[in-house]
């Protein structure tokens, strides 16, 4: 469950600090990927250089730190792991978290992340029975944030009663059920096409488009976060693609054509979302082909349609698919007809004249077409729009077919 996972860990000023050492270490041999953030009084319990040994990676410590910013950045930080886990929480994290607080890296952290929370308090008996404490911790749990209750027995400041850190094993537990709620698409299988396509005029030269592949990407992330195998096949592209999302590079569309049909009988969705070339010379000069006087005349014969192939190939509703239409007009009447012509579930319909919107930005603005609904979504950034498409596809899976 935890392998192959992407956990960031805050550690807060507690003398249980050191522990977080210790849960370092069993995550890793989990097989989780562990990144760690540290508040400056948590730096006094235990050395950064611990956590750096352990994870071999950068621990963060400063919110603004310009090296920092640009490994990582503390936005990325929340909101590019599989959950996050703060433990030791002191009553003072605790508090800023309830109260929505960012004045340092591990508050702000918290106050940006969408991802699932297990908040491991760990502090002085009268301290954690305060009413302020249990106030915010009750207020952190009804925004969904898990919270792993402290052990009962003596502290290190001689008081007996909770407080102590909860075992290594209930917090990984908690994670782990987190996890599993927080991944609706575990044991399912996406596949998800991205960026252009490219037909070979001559060894030197080739046909293609300006598609950067950010919204397979995009999609291709969010059904990783939920918990499924992704494979993404792409076409040239220069994007960084995280290490849980298996790929496979191709170059033209006779390449991919392979690479997707190869793979649709096993996968549970496909999401068509590469520029695919619709022409292709019909013959590709081995040789560099020199300029002489006059024209150039090639002739191009037409690519297979990839999606519609497979939406003529498939028996009932498996898999689901999703194709894009890039148009400059008639968005929602062109994309109804290709639903229709390629039989597939969806098709998100993309003007591409509107600004902000197509080929290398970072937003767009869509439509999502389907037999029975029209479903436009305003200018958002491409992972927003990744995560909605994912969300519909949880949705379109619980429904029996
Ligand atoms: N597609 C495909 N194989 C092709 C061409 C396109 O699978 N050879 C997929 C794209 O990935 C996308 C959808 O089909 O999901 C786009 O539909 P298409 O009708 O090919 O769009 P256009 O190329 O814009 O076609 P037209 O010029 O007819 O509008």
């Amino acid at each position: 469950m935890l392998a192959g996972r992407t956990i960031h860990l805050c550690v807060t000023g507690g003398i249980a600090a050191y522990k977080a050492a210790e849960l370092v270490r069993l995550l890793i041999k989990a097989g989780a990927q562990v990144q760690v953030a540290m508040t400056e009084n948590a730096q006094n319990f235990i050395g950064a250089l611990t956590f750096q040994a352990l994870t071999q990676r950068p621990v963060y410590t400063l919110t603004l730190d310009p090296t920092e910013e640009l490994e990582i950045g503390h936005i990325a930080f929340a909101q590019e792991a599989d959950a996050i886990i703060v433990a030791p929480a002191t009553a003072n994290i605790i508090a800023k978290a309830a109260m929505g607080i960012a004045d340092d890296l591990v508050s702000t952290i918290l106050s940006a992340t969408d991802r699932p929370v297990i908040v491991a308090p760990a502090m002085n008996t009268a301290m954690y029975n305060q009413e302020t404490v249990q106030d915010n911790l009750a207020s952190l749990t009804r925004r969904g944030w898990a919270i792993v209750p402290p052990g009962d027995g003596q502290l290190a400041c001689g008081a007996v009663g909770p407080g102590r850190l909860a075992e290594h094993s209930a917090i990984i537990d908690t994670l782990t059920a987190c996890l599993t709620r927080s991944m609706p698409l575990l044991g399912k299988h996406v596949l998800v096409t991205a960026g252009p396509t490219r037909e070979r005029l001559d060894p030197v030269r080739f046909l293609s488009n300006p598609s950067t592949g950010r919204m397979g990407l995009a999609v291709a992330e969010a059904a990783a976060l939920a918990g499924a195998q992704v494979t993404l096949i792409h076409g040239p592209i220069a994007l960084d693609i995280p290490g849980s999302i298996q790929t496979v590079p191709v170059e033209s569309t006779r390449e991919m054509y392979d690479a997707v049909v190869s793979r649709t009988q096993s996968v549970d969705a496909l999401f068509m979302s590469a520029a695919v070339a619709d022409w292709t010379p019909e013959s590709v000069s081995a040789t560099k082909q020199k300029k002489n006087e006059g024209h150039l005349t090639v002739k191009f014969v037409r690519t297979p349609d990839i999606l519609a192939d497979v939406g003529r190939a498939r028996t009932g509703q498996m898999p689901i698919l999703v194709g894009w239409a890039a148009e400059t007009e008639s968005v929602v009447e062109t994309a109804r007809a290709k639903l229709v012509k390629k039989q597939v579930d969806m098709i998100v319909g993309n003007d591409v004249s509107q600004d902000g919107c197509g080929f290398g930005t970072e937003t767009n603005a869509v439509v999502l077409v389907e037999a029975d609904a029209v479903t436009p979504l305003a200018l958002q950034p491409k992972a927003a729009i990744g995560r909605h498409l994912i969300t519909w596809l949880v949705a379109k899976l619980a429904v029996p077919a």
